[in-house]
């Protein structure tokens, strides 16, 4: 095997590649600014092309490419999962939830657009996803991703993460809210992949563990980086766990358990892995690239 950074790099590359043909996709798929109501489209389009690592559709694409999937419904899925993800980023920043200044590089869609138009931008990402996923024909597949957002999964999470700001929490909540404000959307992303490339039902139950590992690094990752980094490098508000009291892996176990956590998720993600007969090299460089990412 190569080292993490090495495979890390593999990963950078891909999702540059990704990245392309999933803005060219969602600016396809969103509503021109054009049509009314002008403004709420304006805000759909400013959060969902503002940037961002890609990851979800990246996943998606990985995932269906891997299970050997064909045709055009990958591509409704990687929108509708990036559009989700904004969403629930768009809704997050409001002043009710983290009450955030800035995400990927820019001013927060509330600071930009009045909370109004970033309430409705956040619910109208989140109605055009599902209409898209409609379009794959594939209700097993939109019953998953409904369930991984709903309230057992990452409305879940975000609900749990407010009621816990400020307060002592154990582990176990903490767990608990990265598993679903995060690690849930992740595997949906995953498992949506499998689903429309026709993968077996033992295959996406191997996805869904590497899934839920990567997704829980990926948010330990997020609370560390939210400590150790800056407002410019991350393009969001640094420090703002700390000043909202909120429920982090760094505030209950510290930042180096948090570190070695990652990293040991890291080793059981590659390891569920091993378990598939298809070639994993994507997928494999995506976790190195999530326990050693900047940003
Ligand atoms: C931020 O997600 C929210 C979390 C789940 C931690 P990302 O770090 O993937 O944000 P973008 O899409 O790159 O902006
Ligand atoms: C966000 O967790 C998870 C979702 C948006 C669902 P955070 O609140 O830690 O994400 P950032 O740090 O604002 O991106
Ligand atoms: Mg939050
Ligand atoms: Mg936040
Ligand atoms: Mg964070």
């Amino acid at each position: 095997m190569q080292s993490i950074e090495k495979e890390s790099a593999i990963a950078q590359d891909y999702l540059s590649k990704i990245s392309v043909q999933a803005e060219a996709l969602f600016d396809k798929y969103l509503p021109p600014v054009t049509d009314q109501p002008c403004r709420l489209h304006e805000a759909m389009r400013y959060s969902m092309l503002a940037g961002g690592k890609r990851l979800r559709p990246a996943l998606v694409r990985a995932t269906f490419d891997m299970f050997g999937g064909k045709g055009e419904n990958v591509e409704y899925a990687m929108v509708a999962l990036e559009m989700i993800h904004t969403f629930s980023l768009i809704h997050d920043d409001l002043p009710c939830i983290d009450n955030d200044d800035f995400r990927r590089g820019k001013p927060t869609s509330h600071k930009q657009f009045g909370e109004a138009t970033a309430v409705m931008a956040g619910d109208a990402l989140c109605v055009l996803a599902f209409e898209l996923m409609g379009k794959t024909g594939n209700a097993r597949a939109i019953e998953v991703l409904a369930h991984l957002l709903s309230t057992y999964g990452l409305i879940g999470g975000e609900m749990i993460d407010i009621e816990c700001e400020g307060k002592e929490v154990d582990l176990e909540t903490v767990d608990y809210i990265h598993y679903h404000k995060t690690a849930a959307l992740i595997e949906a992303a995953l498992q949506v992949g499998a689903m429309l490339a026709g993968a077996s039902d033992k295959d996406i139950q191997i996805i869904r563990q590497y899934g839920r590992a990567i997704g829980l690094a990926f948010q330990i990752v997020d609370d560390i980086l939210d400590i150790v980094s800056t407002t410019e490098e991350l393009g969001k508000d640094a420090g703002s766990d700390i000043e909202k009291g909120k429920a982090t892996y760094p505030s209950v176990v510290g930042l180096d358990k948090s570190r070695e956590k990652a990293k040991e998720l890291y080793e059981e993600s590659i390891r569920a892995l091993d378990g598939l007969s298809c070639d994993t090299n994507v997928l494999r460089a995506i976790a190195a690239f999530i326990i050693t990412r900047v940003k």
